[in-house]
């Protein structure tokens, strides 16, 4: 059966993208074709050199007005999207043109936590605020409306209470660097068998 291929979308330093990239290496369901990023000067974009994985970078005007990275994707045949810490609101367009095909990471226990402006460092800051005994990532479909999608997977950490932001991001990190590769090849299996 043929690979499926992924795009990774990512706005950051990408060590999500890394472990994706590096556990599909050695996969027979799907490997990653393309690394889109909204910042020319992202590490993700340097990971992905590393792998050899083309990159494309847009702009808002490009992704919010026209339909080009329908393109883009079609030219790379992609068949699923993974978000891995990209912070732009997925267009409808884009949803609709990959129906239950795309996957987000949040760093919190969705649907707390989520939405406009929740993401990164303020993620973890409202989950010390709140006196949190616990968080984790959720892996979502993505739909129009950030964070809203359904939800796939959950992980959870314990916290304790001297806990600092940073001690919290570090923690849920790690989750989503064990989990995130493994629940996108489930899915992309899943479909496989679904439509087969
Ligand atoms: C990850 O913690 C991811 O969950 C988060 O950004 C970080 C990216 O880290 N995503 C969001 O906050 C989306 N709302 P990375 O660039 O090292 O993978």
């Amino acid at each position: 059966m043929n690979k499926t291929k992924i795009a990774i979308f990512a706005s950051g330093g990408g060590s999500n993208a890394r472990k994706i990239l590096e556990y599909f290496q050695d996969s027979e369901t799907a490997e990653v074709a393309l690394v889109v990023s909204n910042k020319k000067d992202a590490g993700v974009l340097d990971i992905a050199d590393t792998f050899s994985v083309p990159t494309h970078l847009i702009n808002r005007q490009s992704f919010y007005e026209t339909t080009e990275i329908l393109e883009v994707l079609k030219a790379h045949d992609i068949g699923f999207i993974a978000l891995a810490g990209f912070l732009w609101l997925v267009p409808a367009y884009l949803v609709k043109a990959y129906p239950g095909k795309i996957l987000n990471i949040h760093p919190a226990l969705l649907p707390k936590y989520g939405g406009k402006g929740m993401y990164g460092h303020h993620v973890h800051e409202a989950v010390k605020a709140a006196g949190e005994l616990e968080s984790g990532p959720t892996i979502h479909f993505v739909n129009e409306h950030y964070d809203e999608g359904d939800i796939v997977f959950q992980a959870t950490c314990s916290l304790e209470p001297e806990d600092e932001p940073e001690d919290i991001a570090r923690k849920v990190l790690s989750l989503e660097h064990a989990h995130f590769p493994r629940i996108i090849e489930a899915v992309i299996i899943k479909q496989k068998v679904r439509n087969n």
